[in-house]
């Protein structure tokens, strides 16, 4: 894909996307390679990240996938979710690992986390690719961190800015007038 016009520099290049998960998966197959864990991805952004993951782990797991959205439309996460899809099995007496792209406040992942908790998980612990370590508001500390980056937004490897650039294979930094721009016209609606 040509160089995207709203992009402003490459934060994490392929190579070093690819380096990480390896790393990861190292780390997540030594604790839980006996454990037949269900991996649940939080959708959308998750599931580059999720697809390269797996392929990488070789031990028996299941799958699966929840989505939410935030109720009000914001720019800046309210932490409030409603379940778009749940997942598809029951995952009581069930290690699980929860797979996420990027934590910014963690409000919605902290969400998330105490609807899985519920239901009597016989573990649960969190895994993301992104941390923006600084913004954190909600009290939740990710078990597999890929990599902490700075509070500036984001895309490529599953990341959107509306709903785009989820399939470049790098993440990138978005120019702040793209990003401040696209804030206000959200603001008005
Ligand atoms: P939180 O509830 O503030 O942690 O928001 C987490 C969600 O916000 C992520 O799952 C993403 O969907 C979105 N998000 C936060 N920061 C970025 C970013 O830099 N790029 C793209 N999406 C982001």
């Amino acid at each position: 894909m040509a160089w995207p016009e709203e992009l402003e520099r490459v934060l994490l290049t392929q190579e070093q996307l690819a380096a990480k998960v390896a790393e990861l998966a190292q780390r997540v197959s030594d604790d839980y390679a006996e454990l037949s864990p269900v991996l649940i991805g939080i959708l959308t952004g998750s599931f580059v990240f999720m697809s390269d993951l797996i392929r990488l782990l070789d031990f028996h797991l299941m799958v699966d996938f929840i989505a939410v959205s935030s109720y009000e439309e914001a720019t800046v996460s309210s932490g409030k979710v409603r379940l778009l899809k749940d997942c598809s099995r029951d995952i009581a007496g069930r290690h699980v690992l929860l797979v996420e792209d990027i934590i910014d406040t963690g409000l919605t992942l902290a969400h998330i986390a105490k609807i899985l908790r519920d239901r009597n998980p016989a573990s649960l612990r969190i895994c993301c690719l992104l941390d923006k370590a600084a913004r954190r508001e909600a009290d939740i500390a990710p078990d597999y961190v890929g990599f902490e980056i700075p509070d500036e937004f984001v895309v490529g490897y599953g990341l959107d800015f509306a709903e785009k650039y989820r399939n470049l294979p790098y993440v990138g930094v978005l120019k702040e007038d793209a990003y401040r721009t696209w804030s206000s016209s959200m603001a008005e609606v």
